[in-house]
């Protein structure tokens, strides 16, 4: 059987040690020979790449493993690339998030300017790992978790369209794993769900089990009178923000009572609610540097004082579960169904042909094949376009270098007030960013 050989670039980052974990408890399913770390930041990969090692060595000592910053020997003789940068770190989220909460406007990581700023960052360390892979691995694919998925993924699809990259996003998935708890179901996979929309901006228009029988009604009676809070805490998003935004759902879901949002979409439905209830001097990016990337790194630090991963534990959620679901599905010819980000070419039929979009497909050797989604609603369909222009609009400001259309994607964003409030926003984080930007003209 055919062992596969992985490079998890991003390898600093807070997800490796739990996509590390997944690989090796799937090992009898998937097989793995090779798995190699890549970061740009030797300092920041170091910790994590020793606990792995150490974890790898007494887990799978037959699986050989690395971590390195070299661009060939990270890429060279590899199956899979699982990626997950952030480039210019947590310290540039948070200016995303706090600059325009300046200016009275929702600061997100992925949504708004703040996702804005982040995707002209992305684009550039996206297509680099893509451009090594192909130097290096011209057979392997990308997966890639980088955000914000959905600017990077018109820009990689406008860019390099004949490359076998994937972009995917835990978000749903982490969501059908609260539905599966709800609806009182061992795992997500006893359904089978309908979605469609963009990156952080969709909807789930039918969930049924595998019989066929409809969970839309208990679920949707649930969300609408309790948001999508829980009774247990084992899932992925457990800080305060999160469980805010999850009782958040109960106003999201009054806009399409019958179908179920993304939990991202509070920020287009309400932002002048979440600017009123955010603190501009501690946002999720003090959060999760607090928080997650405290707790990973110091898991890291324990494993090798101890010299042994014996009863410390990285956690391996959905997250990591997904992207190494995807791995199989392509190396086995699976044809799992799997919500991916891919171009619509028709899917929604009445949507924009050439646009990015957040479905469900059949994956198999030759990647995914988008499943047909057909007409969707006037509300749903009016807010995707605008949405899918303003990240168009960001990757036309990368490729032509335009300080107009940035100022137009900011302008058509339906959480910036006017066109005034974006150019004085952008003229911000033009300052902001100018270590990572291209330079608008
Ligand atoms: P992190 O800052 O902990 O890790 C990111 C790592 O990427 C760092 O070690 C950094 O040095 C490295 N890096 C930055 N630029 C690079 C480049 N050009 N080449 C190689 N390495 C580079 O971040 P994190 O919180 O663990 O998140 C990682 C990424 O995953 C982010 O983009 C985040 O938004 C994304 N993410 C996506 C989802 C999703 O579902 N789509 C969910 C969670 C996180
Ligand atoms: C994270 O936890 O960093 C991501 O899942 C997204 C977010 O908003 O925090």
């Amino acid at each position: 059987m055919k062992k596969f050989a992985i490079t998890i670039a991003g390898g600093g980052s807070t997800f490796t040690p739990g996509i590390v974990d997944m690989l090796l408890s799937s090992y009898e399913e998937f097989p793995i020979s090779e798995i190699k770390l890549y970061d740009n930041l030797a300092e920041r990969q170091e910790p994590i790449g020793k606990a792995c090692d150490i974890m790898i060595s007494e887990r799978y000592p037959d699986v050989k493993f690395s971590y390195t910053t070299d661009p060939e020997e990270a890429f060279t003789g590899i199956d899979f690339v699982m990626a997950h940068i952030r480039v210019g770190l947590y310290a540039m989220r948070e200016l995303d998030e706090k600059i325009p909460l300046n200016y009275g406007v929702v600061g997100q990581e992925t949504c708004g300017p703040g996702g804005m700023a982040y995707g002209m960052r992305s684009i550039t360390g996206v297509l680099e790992i893509l451009d090594y892979m192909e130097e290096y691995s011209p057979d392997a694919w990308m997966l890639n978790y980088s955000n914000p998925a959905a600017i990077v993924a018109e820009a990689t699809r406008r860019l390099r369209p004949d490359s076998k990259i994937i972009n995917i996003c835990d978000m749903p998935i982490g969501m059908e794993d609260s539905f599966a708890t709800i609806l009182g179901l061992e795992s997500r996979k006893d359904m089978i769900v309908r979605y469609y929309g963009l990156n952080h901006f969709g909807w789930w228009d039918s969930i049924t089990d595998k019989e066929g029988n409809d969970l839309m009604p208990q679920l949707t009676k649930y969300i609408s009178e309790h948001g999508l809070v829980l009774d247990t805490d084992a899932f992925q998003h457990n800080d305060e923000s999160w469980k805010e935004t999850y009782r958040k759902m109960r106003d999201v879901i009054a806009l399409t009572p019958e179908i179920i949002p993304n939990s991202y979409l509070k920020y287009y439905y309400y932002p002048d609610y979440v600017v009123e209830t955010s603190d501009k001097e501690h946002t999720r990016a003090n959060e999760v540097m607090e928080g997650r990337e405290k707790q990973v790194f110091s898991t890291a630090e324990k494993i090798v004082e101890a010299g042994t991963a014996e009863g410390i534990e990285f956690e391996a959620d959905a997250h990591a579960t997904f992207i190494v679901d995807l791995a199989r599905a392509i190396a086995y010819n699976t044809k799992e169904r799997m919500l991916l980000i891919v171009p619509n070419n028709g899917s929604i039929s009445n949507f924009t042909y050439d646009a990015m979009v957040e479905i469900p497909c059949l994956v198999g050797s030759d990647g995914p094949e988008p499943l047909h989604i057909g007409e969707i609603p006037h509300f749903q369909k009016g807010l995707m376009e605008q949405q899918v222009n303003v990240e168009k609009l960001v990757v036309d400001a990368y490729v032509e270098k335009s300080y107009t259309k940035m100022w137009q994607a900011l302008t058509l964003s339906k959480i910036v007030p006017s066109a005034k409030v974006a150019k004085d926003l952008l003229d911000a984080l033009i300052e902001a960013n100018a270590d990572y930007w291209p330079e608008l003209r």
